[in-house]
């Protein structure tokens, strides 16, 4: 693996505002880019805006406002989402802007100069929502004869003069790619699932439409603009202008590309975007990654029912790093999982206040009180200690190999895990006891536990950043980006306690 590491979010289409699901991509995005930082990647992190097609262009003219307009006000809400959610993106893409418009222009032009591009007319069913051709095989039919798509979606059948994507021709190259890439697309169900739709066979795809007008016009045909998905999917290379002749000093990043997306699209980013790349002779990204979809107390998400999920109210009530916390913590990353605020209150009294927050209020509070805010040093290294020193390399070590494979849920296990050894030695110890029987064990135990609780504040570093930094600020340590073999190096030892107040609040029902 290269020392690059790009790592992007679809972009989110601007036709209404976030909900949960944009958030959950988000923030499991930015664990990642935040965890390979700290392994000491150079990353770059990447989200944006999807901004063309019938969805944006209906849904600007139900409001009475040019699409554009709608664009730049809706863009700019997704933008402040990342502020917002602490994301740690080093860009954010429209496909409004003109980088991304020349970028989708070239690799059509390789694909028409390649011979890819074809002129027909298509007939066939198409979801507005979901921006999608449909095969009526994959449609379900409802009693009243009339098709859905298996989201409960509509529907319409259109006609229209339109270029095609010679996709057909592609299908034993895309299950080569796989074959040889066993880890190109994953979770391993999600990898089954593409493999046997690509191998029941590929129509050619429509890539241009005529009937509209919000989108980019092909760079060969004046009379179409391009078909949003492949508009929209240039977006991650346009990002680092690999899609041009001149490349920058960014373009190298394309060498290491992960895609994380929701398993709602894996299909065009699976099957569609690779074999674009591959028409054009381009390269290809090196992993695509589907994770599930949220459900509200147990019910599917929709507008219709009422019960979208604003991340915003969620975080202003409950807290940030709370909420990302529990998006985390909940739900492997890559299965389905139900939100329920008893789910999310029973993570943060039990996960946050009582684990990590009264380990950290009960030791740091004792030397406070005690030693004047003046953490000891460890004079003695016994079996206990070398334990917990041990538990923590583990994790460690570990790590990479779990975050290579988008356990994000497993590494958070173990980080709790060493929690709870944290808290058993400091329970097992007694140091208030201690205090008059034995000063210099107690004096031990207390820097032993402060020393774990600076290892554990870097730990949950992509979990929740601001928690580490106010946890490293309490324990005297200025927070600075660091890799986790430097944090560990880091020392604690002499340090004064600034402020030592509850990380988390306990939260009634
Ligand atoms: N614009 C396209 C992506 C183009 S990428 C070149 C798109 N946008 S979206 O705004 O509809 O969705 C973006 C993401 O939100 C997807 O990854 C999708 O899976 C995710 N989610 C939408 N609803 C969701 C849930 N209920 N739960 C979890 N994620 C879901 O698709």
């Amino acid at each position: 693996m290269t020392d690059k590491y790009y790592i992007t979010t679809p972009i989110y289409y601007v036709n209404d505002k976030p909900h949960i699901g944009h958030a959950y991509t988000s923030v499991a995005t930015d664990f990642i880019a935040r965890f390979m930082r700290l392994k000491g990647h150079d990353v770059r992190f990447q989200t944006g805006t999807d901004e063309h097609g019938l969805k944006i262009q209906k849904a600007a003219e139900s409001k009475g406002k040019e699409p554009l307009e709608l664009c730049d006000e809706n863009s700019r809400i997704f933008r402040d989402l990342t502020t917002t959610l602490d994301l740690s993106n080093d860009d954010f893409i429209r496909t409004t802007e003109q980088r991304h418009i020349d970028g989708a222009s070239f690799l059509w032009k390789r694909l028409h100069e390649r011979n890819q591009i074809y002129l027909g007319e298509y007939t066939g069913w198409y979801s507005i929502n979901d921006e999608t051709f449909y095969n009526e095989k994959d449609l379900v039919k409802q009693s009243d004869g009339s098709f859905r798509t298996v989201t409960g979606g509509p529907v319409d059948w259109i006609t229209e003069k339109s270029y095609f994507f010679k996709l057909s021709e592609w299908s034993d190259k895309l299950l080569d790619l796989y074959k040889k890439n066993p880890d190109f697309i994953s979770p391993r169900s999600k990898r089954n699932e593409v493999i046997k739709f690509v191998e029941s066979g590929l129509n050619d795809l429509s890539v241009s439409r005529t009937s509209f007008n919000w989108g980019i016009k092909t760079p060969t045909d004046n009379d179409h603009i391009m078909y949003v998905w492949l508009d929209a999917l240039t977006c991650y290379a346009n990002g680092v202008s690999y899609l041009n002749d001149s490349k920058n000093e960014l373009s190298d990043y394309w060498n290491n590309v992960v895609h994380i997306v929701g398993k709602d699209i894996l299909r065009h980013h699976a099957v569609y975007w690779p074999t674009f790349l591959m028409a054009a002779e381009l390269d290809l990204p090196k992993k695509i990654f589907a994770h599930g979809w949220w459900t509200n107390e147990g019910n599917k998400i929709s507008k219709s029912l009422g019960n979208v999920i604003d991340p915003i109210e969620i975080i202003d009530k409950y807290g940030l790093d709370q909420f990302r916390y529990f998006l985390l913590r909940e739900v492997p990353f890559g299965n389905d999982g139900d939100f329920s605020k008893i789910a999310l209150i029973n993570r943060i009294n039990s996960d946050l206040v009582n684990d990590l927050g009264n380990l950290c209020q009960r030791s740091l509070t004792m030397i406070e009180k005690k030693l004047d805010s003046i953490i000891p040093n460890i004079t003695n290294n016994g079996n206990d200690e070398i334990m917990l020193q041990e538990s923590t390399e583990m994790i460690l070590n570990k790590s990479f190999e779990l975050i290579e494979d988008f356990k994000i849920h497993d590494y958070i296990k173990l980080v709790w895990a060493h929690i709870g050894k944290v808290n058993k030695y400091f329970n097992d110890y007694k140091p208030w006891e201690l205090e008059k029987e034995n000063k210099e064990m107690f004096l031990n135990v207390l820097a032993a536990t402060t020393e774990q609780i600076k290892n554990i504040a870097y730990f949950i570093n992509p979990i929740m950043p601001n928690k580490s930094r106010e946890l490293l600020k309490i324990i005297g340590i200025d927070y600075v980006d660091l890799t986790f073999d430097e944090m560990m190096r880091v020392n604690v030892f002499g340090n004064k306690l600034s402020n030592v107040s509850h990380l988390f609040s306990r939260v009634q029902e």
